[in-house]
């Protein structure tokens, strides 16, 4: 059976319709319990849940017309198709039926048997389409609850989000080692927040309003990081016209953040340690020694014990660095802190940029974000969530929008993984068989089993695809 039909409640005074509308609902896997009277079935569904309900139109002398019940079920569950029988040629019933909040109608004559079987197809495409609606109000109303979750739990610590316990761990960290005064060495593969956290440290310490200054290391050359660091006198070199306080000048009293530390000379390692150990340092081609108070966070993205066995970073310069070192896992091994991320980096894009239609981020976009392994981490994340964002056309952020946004490497990944093996044991037609039903059942996996979208995929009307999909049997079960 290709669709569920789930519970259908049959109302007829007719015990023989009852019957017929039993057996072919039956027939196509659905649970049937059926009324012979209007007030009954009322009754019941205030108690029970169903599907669909298919109602007679005439219910017999004395009783409430089949409109007014109609009307009565559609008032207290608006969500419940309702399909209405009537009889022969009234098309003014099926106009008041379908007033009534009933979405189809049905004539009922001799040849009722054979309509129904007939409109079976229709009924269950009016019913998936429901259940499609269903399933997009529920998911909306999850997803909104989901979001808002989400957006709850970003709560962040200064503008560090993340609920693994890996970033809370570093968290904890951060808090801890923020007020001492000693150095910080913050590692980790690119885009994992090393900079955020330095950020996070200073503004946690007491040097709070202080200056925080920043210098790339690996960014300028050697003999310029130099004076960048200590700053120069006037005439110190060609081009010096006049005196230039250094990087560890101005962030007195402050913290100084040393980014990319992994690439500078031992010579030059040398210097940058005297500094922390004593505080003292002279400008380029300066005499007089100068005292500072500065706190540093050093950070590198490079194996720094690799480099210290290689010869290449001072053991001496690590161990001062590492009075705390905090590592920042790859975003890959705490795939759990992607969806507060992405809901996080939506608030903050929604923030910066006016006129952003994306309000909430769909489950399927956050399965979808959740299957990509980021080698540019965070910053990767980020790029993708706001590259999708811009693009969406909707409010809500759809699994194919993230699509879009993705590498082109990481698209269209089967979303199951699982390959096609062709039987070449098998007859021709066979195989074609086997290959057309994997193509569907890909193209379903692909669009979480939405039945328009997998036609759409693959290039087909609803019509044809139904045809494949009762044809091969491709119910989720
Ligand atoms: N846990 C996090 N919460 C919120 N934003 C984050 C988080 N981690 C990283 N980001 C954001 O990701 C981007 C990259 O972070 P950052 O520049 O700190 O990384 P990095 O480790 O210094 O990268 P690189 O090694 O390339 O210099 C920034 O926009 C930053 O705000
Ligand atoms: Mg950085």
């Amino acid at each position: 059976m290709a669709l569920t039909l789930g519970t259908i409640v049959c109302v007829d005074d007719q015990a023989e319709v009852r019957r017929l509308l039993g057996d072919v609902f039956r027939a196509r896997g659905g649970n049937v319990v059926g009324f012979d009277d209007g007030e009954d079935a009322i009754a019941w569904l205030a108690r029970n849940e169903a599907d669909l309900v298919v109602l007679d139109l005439d219910l017999g002398p004395g009783r409430r017309s089949g409109i007014e019940i109609c009307r009565a079920i559609h008032a207290s569950r608006a969500e419940l198709p309702i399909i209405i029988l009537t009889g022969h040629g009234a098309i003014d019933d099926a106009v008041a039926a379908v007033k009534a909040g009933a979405v189809d109608f049905i004539t009922k004559d001799p040849y009722l048997e054979d309509k129904l079987e007939i409109s079976v197809e229709k009924v269950e495409r009016i019913l998936q389409h429901a259940l499609d609606r269903k399933r997009l109000e529920d998911e909306n109303r999850e997803l909104r609850a989901t979001n808002e979750r989400l957006r709850k739990a970003a709560g962040r610590r200064w503008a560090i989000v993340g609920d693994s316990p890996l970033m809370q761990n570093v968290l904890s960290k951060i808090e801890k080692v923020a007020p001492v005064p000693r150095p910080v060495l913050v590692l980790g593969p690119r885009g994992t927040g090393k900079e955020l956290d330095a950020r996070a440290i200073h503004t946690l310490s007491p040097r709070a309003s202080e200056p925080f200054i920043t210098i790339n290391c690996a960014a300028v050359a050697e003999s310029l990081l130099e004076s960048e660091l200590f700053g120069h006198e006037e005439g110190a070199f060609t081009g010096a016209t006049k005196q230039k306080e250094g990087k560890f000048e101005l962030a007195d009293g402050g913290t100084l953040f040393l980014d990319e530390i992994g690439n500078m000379s031992m010579d030059f390692q040398a210097k940058i340690l005297r500094v922390l150990e004593y505080q003292r340092f002279e400008r380029v081609a300066g005499s007089e020694s100068i005292q500072v108070n500065v706190r540093v966070i050093a950070a590198t993205n490079a194996d720094l014990k690799k480099a210290i066995a290689e010869g290449k970073f001072r053991a001496d310069l690590y161990d001062r660095l590492a009075f705390e070192t905090i590592t920042l896992p790859s975003l890959s091994s705490r795939m759990q802190d992607v969806p507060v991320l992405a809901v996080y980096f939506l608030g903050r894009f929604r923030q910066e940029v006016a006129g952003i239609n994306v309000k909430e981020i769909s489950a399927g976009a956050l399965d979808r974000l959740a299957q990509y392994d980021y080698p540019g981490n965070v910053r990767e994340l980020k790029n993708v969530v706001e590259r999708a964002v811009y693009m969406a056309q909707s409010e809500v952020l759809s699994g194919a929008d993230i699509d879009g946004a993705l590498p082109p490497e990481a698209q269209g990944a089967p979303a199951d993984g699982q390959a096609f093996t062709d039987d070449p044991r098998l007859a021709l037609p066979d195989r074609v068989d086997a290959f057309e039903a994997w193509l569907c059942r890909d193209a379903l996996e692909r669009t979480r089993f939405k039945q328009k979208e997998a036609a759409q995929l693959l290039g087909m009307t609803y019509d044809q695809f139904r045809q494949r999909y009762r044809k091969y049997g491709l119910g989720k079960d």
